[in-house]
């Protein structure tokens, strides 16, 4: 059966039909009238867009679909090419390095960096608490900081300190400025790049700033023989071998993850707590039952690692918004059946649509988040009461899928989670919320990941918490 999708022009196929980077247009089109598979000419190849439970289902359940790179982090290949984020399928550096650094990101590992998480959460208290309940807090940008610092800080043991300063620390900088140029490039034809000479060197200028801030961290490590070196991420790297080929990580794979955590651990994660916090203080009833929780299982004290496995509401508050909103929305595979490039063998899905070898098939997770066959009628509606361990463990297969899939699923998802678990915790313990526009009403922004756009709010210290 062909696949549904409008017939585009020649030469630029579909590029006038779509906003690439407005992942809640391509959904509303993909729902309705063409239902849950779509197909769109683009950068002159086919994107096929999935967004039912039943189609996602299989393609993740067939070993023939492997990651593809897609749009930012496509271009992200130039930064860090060998990174665990970026690698295509098959590289070697990817395997190593997967089997070397799983284990530092296991839940037992990341239990020990609860003090550092910690440490940035107080500061964000801190800084709310300081300028007091009529301060305007900028959502997005607050947890931005929180949640760049905190990976910093477990990943590289350097504190950017953003809770202190309003510049930004120069590597901060140089991230953002090489995010924004894969951004950029990804949304328009790769033949204009090389044409924009101030604009590539500036790409240049700050991927070797934060490769040489990478290497310096690296240096210092190799050159403290004092023993005391603290046990993160970087150190991780160092020192662990590949229980495999018994190897080492070289420092060039070290330099790439290191810049690959920082870019691919904050964004998403500052966009889960902001659209959480909006849901929250759009939805009463949730954020009573959220706080009350926190209320009774930590107290007025201070918060323990011990508290965050008892918060299920808590959680279960962040996976229905990692539903509603998965900050990385799209995330991209493509079946692999032979080795042969130029293959023209195809793979079926149900039983029905012909997907190519080497074709690219998008995942939608927003759109495949609101399927009514596994949701029920409610999709739309927030409610953490879904998302509660038992009810969770009984959704259909594959139908949540905001950490991507396989060999290739995100690798910080107990960090984030952690993270986000700690900081809604310890902020609720000490404030309650308001949304600084009663009438906002939540509009999204996409660049490398989705966020809500324009959200402020005020945090008033609650009764009885200095
Ligand atoms: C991969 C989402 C937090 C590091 C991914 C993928 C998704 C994702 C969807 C798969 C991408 C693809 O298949 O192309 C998220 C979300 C997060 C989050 C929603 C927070 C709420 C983090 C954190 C870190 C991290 C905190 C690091 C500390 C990575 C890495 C990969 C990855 C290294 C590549 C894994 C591989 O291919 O081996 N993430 N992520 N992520 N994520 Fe996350």
């Amino acid at each position: 059966t062909p696949i549904p999708g409008p017939p585009g022009w020649p030469i630029i196929g579909n590029l006038r039909d779509v906003d690439i980077n407005d992942t809640s247009g391509i959904c509303k089109l993909i729902k309705t009238p063409a239902g849950p598979i779509y197909k769109l000419r683009l950068g002159g190849d086919d994107r096929i867009f999935i967004s039912s439970q039943e189609l996602v289902n299989e393609v993740c359940s067939r070993k023939e679909f492997v990651k593809i790179p897609i749009g930012a982090i496509k271009q992200l290949q130039h930064v860090t090419p060998k990174g665990l984020f970026t690698a295509p399928h098959g590289l070697k550096e990817w395997e190593e390095a997967h089997r070397t650094l799983t284990p530092a990101f296991g839940p037992l590992a990341v239990q020990d960096m609860f003090p550092e998480m910690l440490d940035v959460a107080s500061q964000a208290a801190l800084r709310w608490a300081r300028a007091g309940e009529n301060n305007l807090i900028n959502v997005g940008d607050d947890f931005t900081r929180l949640t760049l610092d905190t990976i910093a800080l477990c990943a590289m043991d350097t504190r950017f300190n953003s809770f202190y300063k309003d510049d930004l620390d120069p590597f901060v900088e140089a991230m953002l400025t090489i995010l924004k140029e894969a951004q950029v490039r990804s949304s328009r034809p790769g033949f204009v790049t090389p044409f924009l000479r101030e604009a590539n060197q500036k790409f240049e200028d700050a991927i070797a700033y934060a490769r040489q801030v990478a290497a310096d961290v690296i240096a210092k490590r190799r050159a403290d023989a004092s023993g005391t070196q603290k046990k993160d991420l970087v150190d991780a790297m160092l020192n662990r071998s590949d229980p495999v080929t018994g190897k080492k990580l070289s420092d060039n794979v070290i330099i790439d993850n290191m810049i690959t955590f920082l870019i691919a651990g904050h964004e998403t994660t500052s966009g889960l707590l902001s659209f959480l916090f909006y849901l929250l203080m759009t939805h009463p009833e949730a954020y009573s039952k959220l706080q009350q929780e926190v209320d009774t299982i930590v107290g007025k004290g201070p918060i323990k690692v011990e508290h965050l496995g008892k918060l299920s509401y808590v959680k279960a508050a962040l996976r229905e918004s990692l539903r509603l909103h998965p900050p990385a929305a799209v995330w991209g595979v493509s079946p692999l059946l032979n080795d042969d490039k130029e293959s023209e063998e195809h793979i079926v899905l149900a039983n029905k649509w012909a997907i190519r070898q080497g074709q690219t098939v998008l995942v939608l997770s927003p759109a495949l988040h609101r399927d009514p066959t596994a949701y029920g009628d409610d999709v739309e509606e927030f409610k953490p009461e879904r998302m509660l361990d038992d009810s969770f463990q009984a959704l259909p297969k594959n139908c949540w899928k905001p950490f991507g899939n396989g060999a290739r699923i995100c690798i910080g998802s107990d960090f984030a989670m952690q993270e986000a678990i700690l900081a809604t915790a310890l902020l609720f313990q000490k404030f309650d919320f308001r949304l600084a526009d009663p009438d906002y009403k939540l509009s999204v922004r996409q660049t490398l990941t989705l966020k809500p756009q324009g959200l402020f709010m005020h945090a008033k210290l609650r009764d009885g918490i200095d």
